[in-house]
């Protein structure tokens, strides 16, 4: 996607392959500035620290990680180390735990001498595909909103999103944005209404950035605003990404996307996940008792942060000294409330037979 009419990919590698590259989105939306990540160290700080953030987005970063421990021969037990230290940083998403086994599936098999280039070939496989299966998702979750455009004629459809699941949370395109964007691209008029998304703002930081670069209509409203919209006939349908979802479909994504499900299934509301398969956990089958969730600092609740009237990033309190917080960073959506799962082998009902048959 682009960032002042250049096309940008959120990560990279250097062109010597001693780091990779990546857009530090605790900056955004006030300034866009990349931070370098040099060692497996660096790769988990900023995984954990959400210098990178986004479910696919954190794996294709995790596997420049284990590409970047590769740089000293690295034997079997350092392999199996790096993965344990990068699985480490977010409990949540199962696309870090996907990408790094997918690494080492490649790496094990091959002599020590040949794994520095070997791991930086599938790394960079890792990124392409993940631009590749987003477009897909995209192409599939176009013919959606072409549909349900046909009953809306003459105004802009309206979307709702939660969270960032645009090309900021994946290497391009983005899984829930995708399809807006190909919108855009095909002339079909969208509007976004842009979940603020607290306690990071993940909707108001950088949802709003991305659709004003690429100039898609957008609204910021507050995470509360959506039941009400809703109710007044104002959202055409919601499209939200996803960080795991188990073998039956119920959806593990960003704090607050169940309750947007309630209001979508009561409003009559579509309500679509768009995913690439990687987001899959076939392991699990009940998302709610089985997927874990997590427990992020109480700080980020306690206080926010943004740009100040002088220019500079500023931080602020936001309550009284002493209450305490807390601060889940997922929830999950069952089955029953999904209408569908837009992957890039097509559109799936969120149940287990379905699954099975999507690949
Ligand atoms: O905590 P975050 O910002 O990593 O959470 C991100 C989300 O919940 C996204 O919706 C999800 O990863 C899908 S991204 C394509």
């Amino acid at each position: 996607m682009k960032v002042a009419g250049v096309h940008r990919r959120s990560l990279w590698p250097a062109p010597d392959r001693r780091a990779c590259f990546a857009i530090d989105q605790r900056r955004l939306p006030h300034r866009l500035e990349v931070a370098r990540l040099s060692s497996l160290a660096d790769v988990r700080a900023a995984i954990a620290e959400m210098v990178v953030r986004g479910a696919p987005l954190i794996g294709a970063t995790a596997a420049c990680g284990i590409a970047l421990q590769c740089a000293d021969a690295v034997d079997d037990e350092a392999l199996h180390a790096a993965k344990t230290t990068l699985d480490g940083a977010r409990p949540t998403a199962v696309n870090l735990a996907w990408a790094t086994s997918r690494m080492l599936a490649a790496l094990l098999p091959l002599p020590l001498p040949q794994r520095q280039a070997a791991a930086w070939r599938e790394a960079e496989a890792i990124a392409d595909e993940d631009v590749a299966v987003n477009a897909a998702i995209g192409r599939h979750g176009l013919a959606l909103l072409q549909a349900l455009a046909a009953h809306s004629p003459g105004r802009p459809l309206n979307l709702l999103t939660h969270c960032n699941a645009g090309w900021l949370a994946t290497v391009d395109w983005g899984t829930a944005l995708a399809p807006v964007y190909q919108a855009q691209a095909a002339g079909l008029a969208v509007h976004v209404w842009v979940d603020e998304t607290r306690p990071r703002n993940q909707g108001a930081s950088l949802t709003a950035w991305e659709l004003g670069q690429q100039g898609v209509a957008h609204t910021v409203i507050a995470d509360n605003a959506g039941g009400h919209l809703m109710q007044h006939g104002q959202v055409d349908v919601v499209i939200v990404g996803a960080d795991r979802v188990s073998a039956r479909g119920d959806v593990c994504n960003k704090i607050g996307t169940y309750l947007k499900a309630l209001a979508a299934h009561d409003n009559g509301v579509p309500f679509y996940v768009a995913m690439p398969l990687s987001t899959l956990d076939r392991r699990l089958h009940d998302g709610l008792a089985e997927i874990p969730i997590e427990h992020r600092s109480a700080r980020e609740l306690t206080h926010v942060s943004g740009r100040a009237a002088d220019g500079g990033l500023a931080e602020v309190q936001l309550v009284p000294d002493g209450s305490a917080a807390l601060n889940p960073a997922f929830d999950v959506t069952p089955a029953r409330l999904v209408t569908g799962l837009v992957t890039e082998r097509g559109v799936w009902p969120a149940n287990e037979a379905a699954l099975r048959a999507a690949g």
